[in-house]
């Protein structure tokens, strides 16, 4: 853990509150299977998110949108059995909250019985308010997520930084206060200019996580596989690659092949 780090038991919403009031920045990765969230809830982190990018590293379809509610419900229940520490937040996935409250809570309401997740979090600012009220109404705690929003990529049609004109700006602080005074516990900021998501940080009592946002916000998240550099073909800006896991799996790999038709494993130690 690092120094900078206090050594909460277990992170709730309300530690995610009270680290923003201290200035404790919050760390947060994506996980969608049982061992890797186990690696990374040791290692220290606040916040996993079980996030619909399973759709594009897990599933390899191009956007978030075909995964299934069912199938985050899979992928969350892997994670929550691993974790002991940090606070899960289970993305709700295209199609099962927009335009419909009700459908929006019964898709909450399965995610926390049936994987045990912890929180869910939407795309969208006003459009989705209803949705948002209905959930926290049950006592579902819910996470914001603003800027570029990856569901509605085929309204955006690429995935270049959002809220770079001022409207856009200013809709985007908007929704950002809107979420606050529904109740969402936090707001994740995607791939927009560092001098908004640090103004908008600067008004809201509720923590902001930044991807591709800069500095001043209140934590970061990156997508696991793309940090530990599992995945080639994504270099984008604000990527920071702590490894280079394609290389090192891809080298192992082909150790093994080597291995294997050489008859040099398994060796006189490796059998019974
Ligand atoms: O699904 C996801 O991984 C996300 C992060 C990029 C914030 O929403």
């Amino acid at each position: 853990m690092s120094v900078h780090q206090e050594d909460y038991k277990r992170i709730t919403t309300h530690v995610l509150m009270s680290m923003k009031e201290k200035g404790e920045k919050i760390s947060m990765l994506t996980a969608y299977d049982y061992t890797l969230a186990k690696i990374v809830d040791h290692a220290g982190i606040d916040v996993i998110l079980v996030g619909d990018s399973a759709s594009n590293v897990m599933a390899g379809h191009e956007t978030t949108l075909p995964i299934t509610l069912d199938q985050m419900i899979y992928h969350a229940s892997s994670v929550v059995r691993a974790v002991e520490r940090a606070l899960v937040v289970v993305d709700l996935p295209f199609g099962s909250y927009q335009g419909n409250s009700k459908n929006a809570l019964e898709s909450s309401i399965r995610i926390m019985k049936e994987s045990g997740g912890h929180a869910v979090k939407l795309e969208g600012g006003f459009e989705i308010k209803e949705s948002v009220a209905r959930i926290l109404s049950a006592g579902v705690p819910v996470m914001g997520h603003l800027g570029l929003t990856p569901q509605s990529i085929y309204k955006f049609g690429t995935y270049t930084v959002r809220a770079k004109e001022q409207e856009e700006a200013e809709k985007l602080l908007a929704d950002a206060k809107l979420l606050e005074e529904l109740g969402c516990f936090a707001i994740v900021l995607e791939k927009i200019p560092a001098k908004l998501a640090k103004k908008v940080s600067s008004s809201l009592r509720i923590p902001t996580i930044g991807i591709g946002a800069g500095p001043g916000v209140d934590g970061q998240v990156l997508v696991l596989h793309d940090m530990l550099g599992l995945n080639q073909n994504f270099s984008p800006r604000f990527l920071r690659r702590y490894l280079d896991l394609y290389d090192q799996v891809h080298g192992a790999v082909g150790q093994y092949v080597a291995d294997v038709k050489s008859g040099d494993f398994p060796n006189a130690k490796e059998q019974y």
